[in-house]
């Protein structure tokens, strides 16, 4: 009876978060747990060891673990639970972005509510629908500062770079949807070394993590091939946004220029900053856009690049250019969101680059799904309950878009 007990409490006090992402190298399996040593593995039926990736530190009493899976793999386990393998067929894309509950002075989000900070639904939501591959593009740390003595909506909440943080902004509330798919993670500003960046580094980050300074700098571009589509994830959570940096600018440009030989056949880059997006209209100027981003950009980015796809605008968001890639902007599933109403972006013109067409949706939380169709992607934003808002037909550069 008591040895019984025991073994139970034992059982109960290991906390385990896993999921497989896609890294420079391939497929790599995560895990974070709280024991000292990795979870048991297992793939195609044979045991595999987990490799420390991170281990426990000042604000981080958890251990990080990784193990690279190959493309062929046909099953694998994590601490007996099965990890959510590639399918055969890419149909269908989720994308997020935006996630965590806002704890940053006089900005309190209601954490404790989830009418007010409703990612755990949002992710459930996704989870439901069981798409081949998830994209979170960025933007997961939010909690800074402590909840104000008396607000109920947050009280109790954990702030920092730590873990407790990341694990109630992002890892509890997206822990089914991490068993579900695959995972792209982009790196956004709230994941620099100033804000939520050991969390990243130590979890998420696709390269190794640098022990030595304890948070990773600006990570190369990486390719992650899919079957007929090539996703260019590039880390701009550094970027500065209201002036040009040209030492910045001269890194961006190298990087999208690389993307020519790097990439074959349809891209999409996924960075967390867009770049001639703004996020509404604020007394009456269009407030948002990068400018250094736009100088990177300007001339480099290779035409098989059809789409940028970005999040850091709480809100969705889809502008047609001229002569440039589709930017879609996808950053509602959880933070507080932009102020501002349904607009006609057409006739826009942002940091000298004028708007064809689109779609301005503040307003609403939710997550966006790209379909495969056979000419394209239909691209539907929903709320968090599952209803679609509005929907385009992504299809080279150009996105056909209407109201649902
Ligand atoms: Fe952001």
């Amino acid at each position: 009876m008591c040895i019984a007990l025991v073994a139970t409490a034992s059982a109960a006090s290991a906390e385990t978060y896993h999921w497989l992402q896609y890294a420079p190298d391939g497929l790599e399996a995560r895990a974070v747990t709280d024991q000292a040593a990795c979870p048991a593995a297992e793939v195609d039926g044979v045991g595999k060891a987990m490799t420390i990736r991170a281990a426990p530190g000042t604000q981080y009493p958890v251990t990080m673990c990784a193990l690279p899976i190959a493309a062929d793999a046909r099953s694998a386990t994590i601490a007996g639970v099965p990890l959510a393998l590639p399918r055969a067929e890419l149909k269908r894309i989720a994308v997020i972005g935006d996630t965590g509950c806002r704890l940053k002075g006089q900005a309190v989000q209601a954490c404790n509510d989830p009418q007010q900070w409703p990612f755990r639904l949002i992710a459930d939501v996704v989870a439901q629908q069981k798409p081949d591959l998830v994209i979170h593009v960025g933007d997961y740390h939010y909690r800074e500062t402590p909840c104000p003595a008396g607000e109920a909506g947050c009280a109790g909440s954990p702030y920092g770079d730590n873990w407790p943080v990341w694990r109630a902004d992002f890892f509890a509330p997206a822990d089914t949807l991490l068993k579900v798919s695959p995972w792209v993670f982009v790196r956004g500003n709230h994941e620099d070394c100033e804000r939520g960046g050991q969390g990243w580094s130590r979890a998420l980050e696709p390269y190794a993590f640098d022990v030595a300074k304890g948070c990773n700098g600006i990570g190369k571009p990486f390719i992650v091939r899919l079957r007929g589509l090539s996703l260019a994830v590039i880390d701009v959570a550094t970027a500065r946004e209201e002036r040009v940096d040209e030492a910045q600018a001269q890194l961006y440009r190298e990087q999208y220029r690389s993307l020519a030989e790097a990439t074959a056949g349809p891209t999409w880059i996924l960075q967390h900053r867009p770049i001639w997006s703004p996020g509404g209209t604020f007394s009456g100027k269009l407030i948002g856009d990068s400018k250094t981003l736009a100088v990177a950009a300007s001339g480099a980015i290779p035409d098989s690049v059809t789409l940028i796809l970005s999040g850091h605008h709480h809100l969705f968001q889809v502008l047609n250019y001229q002569n440039l890639p589709v930017q879609i902007v996808s950053g509602n599933s959880g933070d507080i969101l932009n102020p501002g109403t349904v607009t006609d972006p057409a006739g826009w013109t942002v940091n000298g680059v004028t708007v064809q067409s689109g779609m301005h949706m503040p307003g609403s939380f939710g997550f966006s799904m790209f379909e495969k169709q056979n000419d394209g992607w239909q691209v539907t934003n929903y709320t968090r309950l599952g209803i679609p808002r509005a929907s385009c037909l992504v299809k080279d550069r150009t996105a056909a878009c209407a109201p649902k």
